[in-house]
């Protein structure tokens, strides 16, 4: 039993299944593609919406910090992540990769917690961005009534029709083929990055260095309340709960680290891309780089514009212009985020499908769902599912409460994938790499400290609700998936094959 639990796909074995005609996905990305995808889902919420909320509540001006934080951790799993995509090109990310080292149990975990991450980021973005247009209506004089603005402001019932019907047209797009949906996000995304240089480079000239103290602001006790709300750290040392100071750089960070979720999801489209062990590695550090730089120059100019003590929690770029007197770059700045949002949802979504596709084909969920589309060869099934489920949670969604727990699945993923590097370098060290990552193990064990200590910084109500989500997991693999997995079914791990002659 506990051998079945951790029976290894070989990497070989993985490789092959995407070669199926009936489960093979078309190949024909290139890393420009795969850079404008990361930034395409990188930047979004998190820098548009999040950061304003860090600064007031967190951290002040040294938000910056808390995007340097969240970026280091994020370049330690990038490092490991860009090794595994270029070793196991296959659809699935984190999944794949660890079903290759750790075995069945941990990757269906790993895949279950993805799908936690993809779904549900999905829908806090789908309601972001319908806040933005919400906003832009109501500039123009429109308003959706009450009941369909969704839950935040509602009084009773709310249903957020727009993030809804956003899911289903994006699940629709992506159901007709990838290459429509890469030539739609190059043109969003060229949009999203010009109104950010717009904010940075117009705001600089609005930057009253007397905003910038004090940087790092004294530590303030919060009022007791809920102890589920403190970080977890804090409960486990017996820390009184306090904001800002050091220790609210570290809060922050692990709030603002959902601005850099995406550059993950680049790995896993490495099965479509025409050259993967060259073009994921840029791919992902590409765009990662790009929007650490991006986080850190907008985080610096709006507290810059503004005290951190004013600024807006829901639109915080686009009112920091309004706060100086310059309404018309906000509109600019509303309009530009609505669009760039849109295909951050878009590639989330597409990050899910290609998760739960995975998973389907290697039986651990029904093979039914891992059947391409005759024409479009895309795999509709999961897509058209996915996207149902999405939208209404969407629809009901209040950001805040979802945030958070996307953070730590993804968080959680990337652990694993770095103890999955040091893993497959023992048990396969003759595959070839066409990435590796440095210094190995010491990069893997500080990726994985790091990241743990920004998984402690979240609330302990957060990994409570991580918890039961992981326990359900274990219920639906335990009742299907290993007995219906395709190494269940050949009967016994694959054999690895000889080692090469010397
Ligand atoms: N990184 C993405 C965002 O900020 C998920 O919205």
């Amino acid at each position: 039993m506990t051998s079945s639990l951790f029976r290894t796909k070989n990497v070989e074995q993985s490789i092959r299944d995407t070669e199926e005609p009936e489960h093979a996905l078309k190949k024909s990305l290139s890393a420009l593609d795969l850079t404008v995808f990361g930034v395409g889902v990188i930047i979004g919420t998190g820098i548009f919406v999040l950061t304003g909320q860090v600064a007031k509540n967190n951290a002040g001006p040294a938000v910056a910090l808390a995007f340097v934080a969240a970026g280091v951790v994020c370049a330690l799993a990038a490092l490991c992540y860009a090794e595994f995509a270029s070793t196991v090109p296959v659809a699935g990310s984190a999944y794949t990769f660890s079903y290759a080292s750790l075995g069945e149990l941990p990757a269906w975990i790993i895949g279950w917690d993805l799908v936690l991450e993809f779904a549900l980021g999905t829908a806090v973005v789908a309601v972001g961005w319908s806040g933005y247009i919400r906003s832009l209506l109501d500039n123009a004089g429109w308003h959706l009534p009450g009941y369909l603005s969704g839950r935040d402001g509602a009084h009773g019932f709310g249903f957020d029709i727009l993030a809804a019907v956003l899911v289903l047209v994006l699940t629709a797009i992506l159901v007709l083929g990838m290459k429509l949906s890469a030539r739609i996000t190059s043109l969003v995304v060229a949009i999203k990055v010009a109104v950010v240089l717009v904010v940075i480079i117009a705001g600089a000239f609005f930057v009253n260095t007397d905003n910038y103290r004090p940087f790092i602001p004294p530590a303030q006790p919060v009022p007791p309340g809920g102890s589920l709300k403190a970080p977890l750290v804090q409960l486990m040392f017996g820390w009184a709960p306090a904001n800002f100071g050091v220790m609210g750089i570290f809060t922050a960070a692990s709030v603002v680290f959902f601005a850099f979720i995406g550059f993950d999801i680049v790995a896993t489209a490495a099965e479509e891309t025409r050259n993967p062990q060259r073009d994921v590695p840029r791919g992902i550090l590409g765009s990662l780089f790009i929007c650490t730089v991006l986080y850190v120059a907008v985080s610096v100019v709006v507290t810059g514009m503004q005290k951190y003590t004013r600024l807006s929690v829901d639109a915080p770029l686009a009112d920091a212009f309004k706060a100086i007197g310059h309404p018309w770059y906000a509109g600019v700045i509303s309009f530009g985020a609505a669009i760039g949002l849109t295909t951050v949802c878009l590639i989330l979504l597409l990050g899910q499908t290609r998760v739960f596709f995975a998973m389907s084909r290697d039986g651990l969920l029904p093979r039914f769902f891992s059947r391409v589309h005759p024409r479009f060869r895309t795999p509709h099934r999961p897509t058209i599912l996915l996207g149902v489920v999405i939208a209404i949670v969407a629809g009901f969604t209040s950001l805040s409460e979802l945030a958070e727990l996307v953070n730590i699945g993804t968080l959680f993923a990337f652990v694993v994938v770095a103890i999955s590097v040091i893993i497959l370098r023992r048990t396969r060290p003759d595959l070839p790499r066409a990435f590796r990552t440095p210094w190995v193990p010491f990069v893997p064990v500080v990726s994985v400290l790091a990241t743990l200590w920004l998984m402690l910084n979240l609330p302990a109500e957060t990994w409570l609700r991580f918890a039961i989500w992981m326990v359900i997991g274990f219920v639906v693999y335990f009742l299907y998936g290993r007995t219906h997995s395709r190494l269940a079914e050949r009967g016994r791990p694959e054999p690895e094959p000889a080692p090469p002659a010397p």
